[in-house]
């Protein structure tokens, strides 16, 4: 695989509200190379998915510069954000986000429907295998348990391929050895499959199978450790 930088962001400010401003995050610089597996770690209100928002094209009320695969997040139009995320972003949050009344397959297709080029049928399946849920495909998501679930957002995520796997607080609704599985995931994601992922979170087992953490406290890099 050809080195790439998926993720330059620079000196990136952001100021929320007015009376009082409230700054989440400031002069934070962060770069993420392709086949790395970074976890943004902190605490609560650190600034872990303000980072992420704005650097997956979410957010664009920042200061400083971000640049996705190459792109300069501040030019894009709204449209051009949505498209540059349908193709090439994959998103998985604490809380699943599925379409309950969907099957598993169907949950893991819905990006499609939005960006008609990017999962076919034959890649939500091949998801669908990396997260051990084939045989579960037909069933429907409310018939699965909590890891289960997240395992489809992973599956719903990854199906297009994307260049970036942006996962907040993925194992924050999880007890610990369904988090311990959800981690294993994203390791093998890594290393075996090349996925590039960036994972803000507070649990010390993600930042300890990621290749490199950068830690925030208060808005600010207070260190940034590549793993042993
Ligand atoms: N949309 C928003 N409006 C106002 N304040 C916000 C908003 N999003 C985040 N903040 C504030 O920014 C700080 C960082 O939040 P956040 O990025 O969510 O931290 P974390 O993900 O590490 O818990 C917090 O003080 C939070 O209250
Ligand atoms: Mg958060």
């Amino acid at each position: 695989m050809i080195d790439q930088i998926v993720v330059d962001a620079r000196d990136l400010t952001r100021v929320f509200g007015t009376s009082p401003p409230r700054t989440a995050i400031e002069g934070v610089d962060l770069r993420v190379h392709s086949a790395e597996f970074v976890a943004v770690f902190g605490p609560s209100g650190s600034g872990k998915s303000t980072l992420l928002s704005i650097v997956g094209g979410l957010d664009t009320g920042y200061r400083g510069t971000a640049t996705l695969l190459g792109r300069d997040l501040a030019a894009m139009s709204d449209r051009e954000l949505s498209r540059l995320r349908g193709a090439h972003v994959g998103f998985v949050f604490q809380a699943f986000h599925l379409l309950d009344h969907l099957s598993v397959l169907d949950n893991v297709l819905v990006p499609s429907l939005f960006h008609p080029r990017s999962a076919s049928m034959d890649d939500a399946r091949e998801a669908l295998r990396k997260v051990g849920l084939h045989d579960r495909m037909s069933d429907p998501t409310t018939a699965l348990s909590g890891g289960q679930r997240q395992r489809v957002a992973i599956a719903r995520a990854i199906a297009h391929r994307p260049a970036l796997l942006i996962c907040d607080e993925p194992t924050g609704n999880l007890d610990a050895d369904t988090a311990a599985q959800i981690i294993d995931i994203f390791t093998s994601l890594n290393r075996d499959d090349g996925a590039t992922v960036l994972c803000a979170t507070h649990d010390t087992r993600i930042a300890e199978a990621a290749s490199r953490t950068i830690e925030l406290r208060d808005g600010r890099v207070v260190a940034a450790e590549v793993s042993p």
